[in-house]
């Protein structure tokens, strides 16, 4: 244990000096996305999230994201946090509904709020990475069908043509997609996540879709923005059955096949998983002639969310059920703290697939920050940073080609259907006064990263 200069204990984020993941090209960063810390201000449009927060019972806080993190006001004073932090990369996402208007053309305030973004980071010599879409689909498009129209990944690309040609050469990489999991089963399958629509049909529909306006998506990036570091995001667990029954089997394989093949074997290999043959033949995504195609457009990038591992066992009413066999430590989400499903997840998907350069797009952990007298003393955190940090770092050593790595999230936020409750953040928001609060993680972050860089120069010197 330290002590920092505010007297708050902390601990260090430490790896050995060899590590490829000390070396100075591999990129640090943190990340967030525009709905979750902007607010609405100005002239945003509508977006699904805004609804679905408007209906009782939706969110766990009956909160919203009209204010959030003030964001959209305090932009500059979080770059300022960002640069103290020492991060090489920064990754945030457009609001399409704040950049494009009712009619398809461009919403030149809310472009000017991110080009002014950019060219801050720009100076500050801090990498953008930008998401495309994180979610926050213009209500109005849904009222035409959302992500179960066909026509909206042609609107999305129209939108990322206008988009790229506004920002130039200001972007170093682009993301088309977070998570299209998350887009297509919560919010159209399980509904769990705005629109709160259900169905298997409606869910691999909408996921269709989401791949195919990726892969429109990455034909703009090619020829608008051929030198940015181009390809699309997504959440990855590996499942494991909760016992050696078949049935326990086919239940984690089921998972696997819903949530990581799904969406990596369209991508990679254009073509999807074993288990669109066992579909009802009505609950089959819309595949039209040449879409494979599209969607598996060369990646310069795969993007890796990694939170926590599933372990699986069948259920005779739902078919698959959630198991948590080792009394693992949770985060306050519920989800076990598992750093091995990371290097295993990596592992199994370099095995599988032959993968672009990966990054690291989100790691973290809801976890408490026993916030008091303006510290966060959150030591679960700097481990939990720690041990997945470890995780990567074994994972380069069996092959994979890992480039980067982004802690989830600068700062506290509205984590989506569970409100503001729960805080994600290396940073502390105070949400009364919007006060930032660097945690003790953050500053174990910032240090790790900082002497990374010192250590870098020594092994530079010695040479
Ligand atoms: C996600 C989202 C984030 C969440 C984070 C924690 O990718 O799921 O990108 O917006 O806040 O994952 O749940």
């Amino acid at each position: 244990m330290l002590k920092t200069a505010n007297g708050c204990s902390t601990m260090k984020i430490s790896l050995p000096a060899t590590s490829s993941l000390q070396q100075a090209d591999f990129t640090y960063g943190v990340a967030t996305a525009a709905f979750q810390i902007e607010g609405a201000a100005d002239s945003r449009l509508e977006c699904i999230w805004d609804k679905f927060c408007a209906t009782p019972g939706k969110i766990k806080d009956a909160s919203n994201g009209l204010v959030a993190c003030k964001h959209y006001d305090l932009w500059q004073k979080d770059l300022d946090l960002i640069e103290s932090l020492g991060v090489d990369a920064y990754r945030f996402s457009i609001s399409w509904p704040r950049v494009i208007k009712p009619d398809g053309s461009l919403n030149l305030q809310g472009v000017d709020f991110y080009v002014k973004i950019l060219d801050s980071l720009n100076k500050r010599g801090i990498k953008a990475y930008v998401t495309l879409y994180h979610w926050d689909l213009p209500q109005h498009l849904e009222d035409d069908g959302g992500w179960l129209n066909r026509n909206t990944a042609y609107l999305f690309r129209d939108y990322v043509e206008l988009i790229t040609l506004a920002f130039g050469s200001r972007v170093y990489s682009y993301a088309t997609l977070n998570e299209p999991f998350c887009s297509a089963y919560l919010g159209y399958e399980v509904g769990i996540h705005a629109p709160g629509i259900t169905g298997i049909d409606k869910g691999k529909c909408a996921a269709h879709h989401l791949l195919l306006a990726h892969g429109l998506a990455m034909q703009v990036l090619e020829k608008n923005s051929p030198n940015s570091l181009n390809g699309i995001v997504l959440n990855v667990s590996p499942c494991f059955p909760a016992s050696d029954s078949a049935k326990d089997h086919a239940a984690a394989r089921l998972v696997d096949q819903r949530t990581n093949q799904w969406f990596a074997q369209p991508l990679l290999e254009g073509r999807y998983p074993a288990l669109l043959d066992e579909l009802d033949p009505a609950d089959r995504p819309p595949i039209e002639a040449g879409d494979m195609e599209i969607i598996s457009h060369k990646l310069d990038f795969l993007g890796i969310n990694y939170y926590t591992r599933e372990v699986v066992a069948h259920d005779d009413k739902v078919g698959t059920k959630k198991i948590y066999p080792d009394n693992l430590p949770l985060t306050d989400m519920g989800w076990e703290i598992y750093p091995q499903g990371l290097t295993e997840i990596l592992v199994s998907l370099h095995q599988q697939f032959d993968l672009p350069p990966v990054y690291i797009t989100e790691n973290g952990a809801a976890l408490p920050d026993g916030f008091a007298n303006n510290q966060a003393n959150d030591v679960e955190r700097v481990a939990y940073f720690q041990s997945h940090l470890e995780a990567v770092h074994l994972a380069i050593e069996q092959g994979v080609n890992v480039r980067g790595y982004f802690a989830w999230s600068l700062m506290d936020n509205f984590e989506w259907a569970e409100g503001y409750i729960k805080r994600f953040g290396i940073v502390h928001v105070d949400y009364a006064t919007q006060k930032r609060t660097i945690k003790a993680s953050g500053l174990a972050y910032r240090d790790f990263i900082c002497q990374r860089h010192a250590l870098s120069d020594v092994l530079l010197n010695e040479v």
